[in-house]
Parts: structure tokens; C-alpha cells; sequence
């Protein structure tokens, strides 16, 4: 200790570094870079699409259902980019939805510029279904483009993506390559294949297709959502959840009793909907109560607030946690657990059954 606080003082790096090698003094390892905060923001406040398994279309956990379409002022979005960036010192990510349809904003390129101007990368989550022009993504690198599939051809497409049709998901998948192959984002755009029980023998029809247009392309199970969802899935079916195969009840069993505090949802991301007002995280259903305005709370305000939240104890007392965060953050045996009682490896499905 005293001999590395003296090397501080007067020696220069180099030389300080070839003594401490010839001594054996190892410098300690720098600490692992910390994740960025992930804030998953709707600019909409809905959805064109009514999707089997997503609170958009239940009335009784809808943002949207007979309500016109609005959209967040640019002004508003660059607040909360300020004093997210603030919040965060500049260690974050937006994405431009939760429960929303980031394309149905008549300026999205306008926000994404804004986000990129105070050097926060930005990203978007699309069902595909609304003719976009892509080309006004041209000028910007996102950090993610996620497409949400569910099936190759209009009947199994329509499982899972009630309201939605395949037909212009494809052609616009297609107009995407056309018009933004040469995009510095295009290697990441992802399209995910949401796998449930009813579209396995369709994974292997995407994956072709995406290849052939040089997309990246990931299978992803479906789960239930929104968290009310996830609760009564303890108990049995939730009506038309039959479907989706990774449920809450599996997970259950695989887990047993184990149980953990831990929730990247609650701790590395923050959720606002399209006024700024801050939900538990990105699972609870949008017509839930909001919590606070995040422009007009502290950090570690709403984060008090969201720690000590009813609906955190519940989550986490059930082991909810680990079955929102597909058990990510468990120990592996757990990890190994889930996977082994899902029975289905996803990357089985890329190919063709023989
Ligand atoms: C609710 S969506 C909103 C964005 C956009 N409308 C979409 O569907 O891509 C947010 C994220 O949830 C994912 N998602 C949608 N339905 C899901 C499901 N049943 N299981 C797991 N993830 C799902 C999507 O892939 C998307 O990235
Ligand atoms: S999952 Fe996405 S596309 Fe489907 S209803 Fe929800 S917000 Fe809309
Ligand atoms: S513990 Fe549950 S309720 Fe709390 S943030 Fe995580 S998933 Fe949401």
C-alpha cells in the first residue's frame, strides 16, 4: 500500500508499471463498465395492432382501446432526455415504445435527432404493419430495431398479432432492404420471432426469408403480459394464453422455492408513458396508476418510490421477477431449470424439420 501511494507521487506511468511488474504488484482489474439505464419511453399513447397477449387490446388493462391517437411533443421528449442524461451521467439508452407503435408518430425521425443530438442512442420496437418511410431513418444510427413477428403466413400470424396482417410486414421488410441495405444500422436490425406453440413449423419459413434479405433474425419465447397476466398465470390459464407455451406456472415449478430481490426491471431500467408519468417498470399494464412525473421527481425519488412498491413485493415474494426477466439474472442451475422444463430449444426451429 505505502510503496504504490508513493509510486503515485513523482514516478511517470511507464515507469511506475515496470516497477510494480518487477516487484509483483498487480494493478487492481478497473471496474466492469456500468450498464447503461435503459428507458423505454412511448411517444404514442397506442397501438395500431391488438395483440392476443398484450394489454393494448384488453379493455380492462388498455391505454388506447376507442381513444384517438396522440403523440408526445418533441419538446417534452427532449426534457426528459435532458434530465435523463443528467440522471444517468450520460450512462443511458432510449427506446421509443413500451406499449405503443413508434411508427405511428407522424415525427418520430424529429425525436430520434433530438436523442441523438444530446448523444443518447436511441432505438425502436415496430409490428411492421404501417407503411413508414424508412429512408427517414437513413440519416441516424440507432441502437436497436427490433420487428415483432409471429408467423410466416396470415393465418398463424393472426394467432398471436390479432388486428394484424403479414402481407404489408413482408413488403415492407422487403422495401426496408431495398431502400436501407447500405444503412449503417441495417446489420442490426432484429427481427424476433415470438415462439409459441401454434408457429413453431413458421420460424424456420422467417428465417429463410430474412436471410435472403441479409437481416438478422432471433426466435424469442412469447410469455404473458401484462403483469395482472402473470399472476393469474400462477393459478391456471388466463382465457386465450393457452397458446404461449412459457408460462408462469412452468416457471414456477422449475424454480421451486428459490426466490431473489433481484429485477433488472426495476433497477437498470425506467418506463414513462407518453406524458412522462413513471410506471414499476415496463411490465405493468399502462392503465395502471402512475406512480409519479418523472420531470417532476428526483431520481432517487422514483426510485424509492418503485423499490418499496406494493406490486414489487407481491412480484418478487411469487418469483414473478424471475419469470418477467426470462431468469437472466439467477444462478445458472436456475437458468438450466427453465430451459429444461420449456422442452423446446429455439435454435431447433431455424431449420426445417427432417
Ligand atoms: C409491447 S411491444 C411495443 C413495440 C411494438 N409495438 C412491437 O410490438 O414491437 C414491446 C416489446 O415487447 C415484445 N413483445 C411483444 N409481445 C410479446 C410477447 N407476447 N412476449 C414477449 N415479448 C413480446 C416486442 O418484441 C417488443 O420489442
Ligand atoms: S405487442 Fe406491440 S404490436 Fe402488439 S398490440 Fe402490443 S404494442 Fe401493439
Ligand atoms: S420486481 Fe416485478 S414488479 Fe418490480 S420491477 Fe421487477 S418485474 Fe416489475
Amino acid at each position: 500500500m505505502a510503496i504504490t501511494a508513493s509510486l503515485k507521487q513523482a514516478v511517470p506511468a511507464s515507469v511506475k508499471h515496470k516497477i510494480k511488474d518487477w516487484i509483483g504488484i498487480k494493478d487492481a482489474p478497473s471496474p466492469p463498465p456500468k450498464k447503461p439505464v435503459e428507458y423505454w419511453i412511448d411517444v404514442v399513447s397506442g397501438c395500431n395492432l391488438r395483440c392476443t397477449a398484450c394489454p393494448v387490446g384488453m379493455p380492462e388493462f388498455s391505454n388506447s382501446i376507442g381513444q384517438s391517437l396522440q403523440e408526445m411533443e418533441p419538446d417534452l421528449f427532449e426534457q426528459i432526455c435532458i434530465k435523463a442524461k443528467q440522471d444517468t451521467e450520460g450512462n443511458l439508452r432510449i427506446g421509443l415504445y413500451n406499449w405503443t407503435e413508434p411508427t405511428l408518430h407522424s415525427r418520430l425521425d424529429q425525436l430520434i435527432a433530438i436523442a441523438l443530438k444530446h448523444e443518447i442512442p436511441c432505438g425502436i420496437s415496430s409490428n411492421l404493419n404501417h407503411d413508414y418511410d424508412w429512408t427517414k431513418l437513413k440519416p441516424f444510427k440507432l441502437w436497436n430495431f427490433t420487428i415483432t413477428v409471429s408467423g410466416f403466413t396470415q393465418k398463424t400470424y393472426a394467432i398471436n398479432h390479432k388486428g394484424g396482417r403479414i402481407e404489408p410486414v413482408l413488403a415492407n421488410l422487403i422495401r426496408i432492404s431495398e431502400t436501407l441495405s447500405d444503412w449503417e444500422s441495417y446489420k442490426d436490425i432484429d427481427v424476433r420471432y415470438l415462439v409459441h406453440r401454434d408457429n413453431k413449423h413458421e420460424v424456420h419459413l422467417f428465417k429463410h426469408f430474412c436471410d435472403k434479405l441479409g437481416l438478422k433474425f432471433t426466435p424469442y419465447h412469447a410469455y404473458y403480459m401484462p403483469i395482472d397476466r402473470m399472476f393469474e398465470g400462477l393459478d391456471g390459464i388466463p382465457d386465450g394464453f393457452d397458446y404461449i407455451e412459457y408460462s408462469p406456472q412452468m416457471v414456477s415449478q422449475a424454480i421451486g422455492s428459490h426466490r431473489s430481490q433481484r429485477c433488472f426491471m426495476r433497477d437498470s431500467q425506467v418506463t414513462l408513458d407518453m406524458e412522462g408519468n413513471y410506471s414499476v417498470c415496463c411490465v405493468e399494464s399502462p392503465s395502471s396508476p402512475r406512480l409519479g412525473n418523472y420531470l417532476e421527481d428526483s431520481y432517487s425519488d422514483m426510485q424509492k418510490k418503485r423499490v418499496s412498491s406494493e406490486l414489487c413485493a407481491k412480484c418478487t415474494n411469487k418469483g414473478i421477477n424471475i419469470f418477467a426477466t426470462y431468469g437472466y439474472e439467477e444462478p445458472v442451475e436456475i437458468q438450466e431449470a427453465i430451459k429444461n422444463t420449456l422442452g423446446t430449444d429455439l435454435n431447433s426451429l431455424l431449420t426445417p424439420a427432417q
